[in-house]
């Protein structure tokens, strides 16, 4: 993990009110709740009493209650109960548990991995998502490999034409002409790419150098460190936030951005349906990329890159500052 970034690691939807919820995320079990106000609170699923698992337990009030000896935290994650030591018993300060900030945002939950600064950095999404009248429709799916390999195959222009050879790929557009790949100058987390692939004529491929971007909007977009969209046109877009589990295993939670539907019924199985194309377009990949070794990928490591590969350069170097 790369410290000091917001991480979006659930949807919104999966920490529902009145329950305790445990999600494995960043390679550590976390429990997850909201207080009454609906403000979501994470911390280590884990008891500093014996190390029974929080979520097991019960939810009372804006507290929880472990399941093995009916200690209570509140919503700080200090210990406000032992119940063995009577109701007048005093709580010795070291029972509190270890927790992350959280924000929810666009329907996302994000985990702040990193120094306790004060203010912490706003969360930044796509601009060009938020205050349009989207509306969405998403699935995930669970990738056996490292969040770093789902990135970089988002990344990964020269696949397009075999792995995608019946669907986006289709057309035999195998000769990579640059592409452009750069971080946005205004916004330092932003990588904006530019795909030029097109049929082998027989010309050799253009650098990047000799291409000059087409006006308006990138083709795709990536926000370090694990959130993607793909710009097919102003009013419909792919999101995929890559949220890390652990170190052999990621979340997809992959969203279809429209706004050209407004009428809420129509809008919401229009919204459903377009996830079939975006759902095997996702297999096809996590075919392919579940089988890549090692599965954790750096920016020097024994793998012979080619040309078109340069945003995966990029992301690596990233990743290595
Ligand atoms: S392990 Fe949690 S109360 Fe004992
Ligand atoms: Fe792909």
């Amino acid at each position: 993990m790369i410290r000091n970034n917001w991480y979006a690691i659930l949807d919104s939807k999966q920490v529902p009110s009145h329950k305790l919820v445990g999600f494995r995320r960043l390679g550590e079990n976390l429990v997850f709740w909201r207080d009454k106000q609906g403000m979501v609170h994470c911390y280590r699923d884990s008891c500093p009493h014996r190390g029974a698992a929080l979520s097991k337990g019960k939810l009372i009030h804006d507290s929880i209650q472990c399941p093995f000896h009916g200690l209570e935290f509140n919503p700080q994650g200090n210990c406000t109960y032992i119940p063995s030591y009577g109701k007048n018993g005093v709580v010795p300060k070291a029972f509190h548990l270890t927790g992350y900030p959280l924000r929810e945002k666009h329907g996302l939950i994000w985990l702040w991995f990193g120094d306790a600064t004060d203010p912490l950095p706003p969360i930044n999404f796509f601009p060009s998502l938020t205050g349009h009248d989207y509306s969405y429709a998403g699935f995930q799916d669970h990738w056996k490999t490292h969040y770093s390999r789902a990135v970089e195959n988002q990344l990964d222009v020269v696949h397009l034409p075999f792995v995608h050879h019946n669907t986006i790929g289709a057309g035999n557009r195998r000769l990579v002409d640059g592409p452009i790949a750069e971080w946005d100058e205004r916004d330092g987390d932003l990588l904006n790419l530019w795909v030029f692939n097109r049929v082998d004529d027989g010309t050799p491929p253009k650098k990047s150098s000799e291409l000059s971007k087409p006006e308006g909007h990138p083709s795709l977009q990536f926000r370090f460190p694990n959130t993607w969209q793909n710009w097919i046109s102003d009013d419909f877009r792919v999101f995929i936030a890559f949220v890390p589990v652990d170190e052999e295993n990621t979340i997809l939670y992959i969203r279809n951005y429209q706004r050209s539907l407004r009428i809420p019924i129509f809008r919401s199985v229009v919204n459903t349906l377009s996830l079939i194309g975006s759902w095997v377009i996702e297999r096809q990949d996590k075919r392919v990329v579940e089988t890549q070794v090692p599965l954790r990928t750096y920016y020097r490591m024994p793998e012979i890159l080619i040309r078109g590969d340069s945003p995966i350069v990029l992301y690596r170097k990233r990743r290595a500052l």
